[in-house]
């Protein structure tokens, strides 16, 4: 297991020089608010708002204002201890998140003031209004996107784009099945999809609102959204006289929604499991998997971003790519409900909730 460094282990950084800085001296700020949990538990019984300290600014560190940042399912997973990598305690939640860069140690030529920044790595702790970091454990951003979307790009649509671009070959006419379509990550799909003339069918959980979440889906660019009981009735034969049937699947679920995906998949197929939202294990139909000769395989973010740690440029290259995508409206943000930084229980619960929308915290 990873370890994640605590956010009380203040750096003892004595600085040769003095720091850039927008701001002025009564702006600068010796202690913060986080959102700060000292055991694994339930986020109501684990999750505290608390002062803590802001590290002195070293020659290589940025010093970061913290503007917005969502509550994603990993988040409370990793606040539950369940998780691929867990901090160690005290840690500070959350792992995604926009920040504008307050000032910068003189040795830091990556970054300005003034310029906003995403986290590159898992564990950040991005729910607190202030940090500071090295310069190295951040990306730019462009401020050419709203800040909700700066907010929210670097795990969702990045895993989107890392699932359709790394697994199979995705040409103008193909098809992706995917669950769990509605969610962050199966928005981004469906967009990037969209813009590559790659058709989308789409399993979403019945719900009050269906036809309103199809038509929503519709907008972004889904060919086809149906329920998971759509999904194993035997008319789903007759939607593979319209469309080609899929080369990739997304599987978001578990459970039999997962199986019944894998079991609508061409020959030679890929099926990538990313989330486990119904915590129940993927039963795989053994005809589909011998005689399709399916590939059955896991994705990860985190380690996809560990991985290219010493190739910064591949990161950048997704992030431009998504970032160009938003700003010609072709990539739009899930709806978010905007909930204020002290508020945070409610967006907590909110995550837990069945068809509930995405929440993000303001920190100002
Ligand atoms: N592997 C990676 O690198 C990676 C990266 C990003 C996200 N993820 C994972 O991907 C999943 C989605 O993340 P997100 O931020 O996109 O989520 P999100 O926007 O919060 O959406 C959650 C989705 O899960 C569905 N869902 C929840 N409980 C369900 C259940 N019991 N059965 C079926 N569907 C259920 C929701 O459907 P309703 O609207 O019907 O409630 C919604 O579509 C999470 O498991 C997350 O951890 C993985």
């Amino acid at each position: 297991m990873f370890t994640l460094r605590p956010f009380l282990s203040a750096r003892i950084a004595v600085s040769h020089c003095i720091s850039r800085k927008v701001i002025t001296r009564n702006t600068y700020k010796t202690s913060c608010e986080a959102l700060v949990y000292r055991q694994y538990g339930p986020h109501s019984e684990v999750l505290r708002l608390e002062d803590i300290p802001v590290p002195h600014v070293g020659v290589d560190d940025i010093h970061i204002r913290m503007l917005a940042a969502p509550v994603n399912p990993a988040d409370i997973n990793m606040l539950e201890g369940n998780y691929g990598i867990l901090p160690s305690l005290p840690a500070v939640g959350g792992n995604e998140g926009i920040g504008e860069v307050v000032s910068t140690g003189c040795h830091v030529h990556t970054v300005k003031p003034g310029q906003w920044v995403v986290p590159i790595d898992c564990g950040f702790g991005t729910w607190r209004t202030e940090a500071v970091c090295k310069a190295n454990e951040v990306i730019p951003v462009s401020k050419d996107i709203p800040v909700l979307s700066a907010a929210t790009l670097s795990v969702n649509p990045c895993t989107a784009y890392r699932m359709l671009m790394d697994f199979v070959s995705l040409e103008p006419g193909d098809t992706v099945i995917q669950n769990g379509a509605n969610s962050g990550v199966g928005q981004a799909v469906i967009q990037i999809c969209a813009s590559m003339g790659v058709n989308t069918i789409n399993v979403i959980r019945n719900r009050p609102n269906f036809s309103e979440m199809i038509e929503k889906l519709q907008s972004l660019g889904a060919n086809y959204v149906i329920t998971e009981d759509m999904l194993q009735r035997p008319e789903m034969a007759n939607l593979f006289k319209e469309v080609e049937r899929p080369k990739l699947a997304l599987n978001c679920v578990g459970g039999s929604s997962a199986g019944s995906l894998f079991y609508h998949l061409k020959y030679g197929s890929t099926m990538v499991t990313y989330g486990g939202m119904s915590k129940k294990p993927t039963p795989l139909p053994a005809k589909a998997m011998i005689f399709k000769n399916i590939k059955v395989c896991g994705f990860w973010m985190t380690q996809w971003k560990r991985n290219h740690l010493h190739d910064p440029a591949k990161l950048m290259e997704m992030v431009s790519y998504l970032t160009e995508m938003a700003k010609r409206g072709q990539l739009s943000t899930p709806s978010y409900t905007e909930v204020p930084f002290h508020d945070f229980n409610i967006a907590l619960q909110a995550t837990m909730d069945p068809y509930s929308n995405k929440h993000v915290l303001i920190m100002n």
